[in-house]
């Protein structure tokens, strides 16, 4: 009998339930797959390591910019995911060891919700059956494979891949197409960019990185299109061949070829198959419908992370976990979801969190929203020769309250949790101002902009 039954091991239930035995609750961890979910083992972790590798390969290339010349770099595709298997090993293996030392049980197996009795919530689990005082669920999500025609068929053949298998592939392709340019597609597409691949990204808006800040994603836009990326926007895919993904721009049809494709379209929560209906848990367009607490409409059950399809993000999912762990333990607290920043890992990097220029429109705000270039770092434009960074500001009228930050260019995603710290607390423009920025650095030019608003 456990106090807490979490069904997944990904960052949401990973870090719910090292909490939750530090309050003292009897916890068990049920993972069908690997500690660390689609984070660690084929998500951001996997992502930064390829990542990392082609900033490295891209500074030898440009070295000679900064007076540095390298001879000839070249980069060993195999080796880079090899050194990524090693590196997820590690951090699996850490999150292993960190459950151990909680006191946290794992059971590696599929949890299915069987019901429910007066002693509490029933999990069948390989041939076992647990029961939990409460249950807690991050089953998280998987890559959305939409029903266009030949996609499925692609899927299975190998010839169009998710995040999931185009992480493992070894051999590097001579033409990539990548569907979707959202967060997943920009940053496959500047790996495979960087690494000499032909990449083409077909995206059916008429921007890329989805609710990015307009001008954000327009500086970001060009930049790979500088590096050869092409992009194909407003462009509805009609369907997958077996070389090739045709689609429709501008009313006519045509074909991208390609050596791969992949599938980065979006993702769904994992609610199919865990049993929901046996205790009654409401799911709306497949995700679980939760409270800012954490709370399902069934008492005692609980859902953080993707499966509950409102942020998606490894770092909203800690502290989702975190919330409904706290809650259960009654501290009250709840997630404050407009404050929750976002990066992209692109060279340059972008990192946002709060209003967009969009968003302010959108909900009819009475803000101003301010770019600054980030050459008014004095360290930006020593390390970034031709860069066309920015940080942008919005701020509300009346208060002068900072309602969002939305920057592109180096450190962006190091920087950004400070001005997420302003828009959680609600700073004003003059709170700020006495915050003493370190110098010579490029996160300066928040205070920049800050003293100009
Ligand atoms: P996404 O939602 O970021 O982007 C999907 C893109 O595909 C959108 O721009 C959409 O307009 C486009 N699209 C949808 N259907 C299409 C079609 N039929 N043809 C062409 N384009 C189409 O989804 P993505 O990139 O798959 O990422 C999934 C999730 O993973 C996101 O929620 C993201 O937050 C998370 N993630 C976060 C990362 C980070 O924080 N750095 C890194 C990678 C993923």
């Amino acid at each position: 009998m456990y106090d807490l039954i979490i069904l997944g091991g990904g960052p949401a239930g990973y870090n719910a339930a090292e909490n939750a035995a530090h309050g003292g609750m009897k916890t068990l961890v049920i993972e069908e797959r690997a500690l660390g979910g689609v984070c660690l083992n084929e998500g951001c972790i996997p992502t930064k390591t390829l990542l990392y590798s082609a900033k490295i390969y891209d500074y030898a290339k440009h070295g000679t910019d900064y007076g540095v010349s390298f001879g000839s770099a070249a980069i060993d595709h195999e080796f880079v995911v090899n050194r990524k298997d090693k590196v997820v090993k590690t951090l699996v293996g850490g999150i292993g060891a960190k459950m151990k030392h909680a006191g946290v049980d794992v059971v590696m197996e599929k949890a299915t919700i069987t019901g429910k009795d007066a002693e509490g919530f029933k999990v069948q689990a390989g041939d076992k059956e647990y029961t939990g005082k409460q249950l807690l669920i991050c089953t998280g999500s998987d890559a959305a494979v939409p029903p266009i025609p030949g996609l499925r068929e692609a899927v299975a053949s190998g010839f169009a891949m998710t995040n999931r298998e185009i992480l493992d592939m070894k051999k590097v392709p001579g033409k990539l197409v990548v569907i979707g340019g959202g967060v997943i597609g920009l940053e496959m597409a500047s790996y495979f960019n960087s690494i000499g691949v032909d990449v083409t990204v077909i995206e059916m808006l008429d921007h890329i990185a989805g609710p990015t800040d307009s001008e954000i994603s327009k500086i970001l836009l060009k930049n790979y299109q500088k590096k050869g990326v092409k992009f194909l926007l407003s462009a509805k895919v009609t369907s997958v061949g077996t070389d090739c993904v045709n689609y429709e721009k501008d009313g006519k049809a045509e074909s991208a070829p390609a050596d791969v494709v992949l599938v980065s379209i979006g993702r769904r929560a994992r609610t199919a198959g865990i049993g929901l209906e046996n205790i009654g848990v409401l799911t709306e367009r497949g995700a679980i419908v939760t409270t800012d607490e954490g709370r399902t409409n069934v008492p005692g059950v609980w859902a953080a992370g993707d499966v509950n399809g409102r942020s998606m993000l490894a770092h909203t999912a800690y502290r989702e976990g975190e919330v409904c762990i706290n809650n259960m333990l009654g501290k009250k607290d709840k997630v404050r979801y407009n404050s929750i920043p976002s990066v992209i890992y692109t060279n340059p990097e972008v990192a946002s969190v709060g209003e967009t220029s969009e968003t302010i429109k959108e909900k009819g705000l009475e803000a101003t929203a301010q770019s600054f270039t980030l050459k008014y770092s004095g360290r930006y434009v020593a390390e970034n020769e031709g860069g066309d960074g920015i940080v942008k500001i919005i701020i509300d009228k009346e208060h002068k309250k900072v309602l969002g930050v939305h920057m592109i260019g180096s450190y962006a995603s190091e920087i950004i949790y400070g001005a997420a710290m302003m828009v959680e607390k609600e700073m004003r423009v003059d709170d700020v101002k006495k915050f003493v920025f370190p110098h010579p650095t490029v996160c300066e030019v928040i205070r920049e902009g800050i003293f100009q608003l």
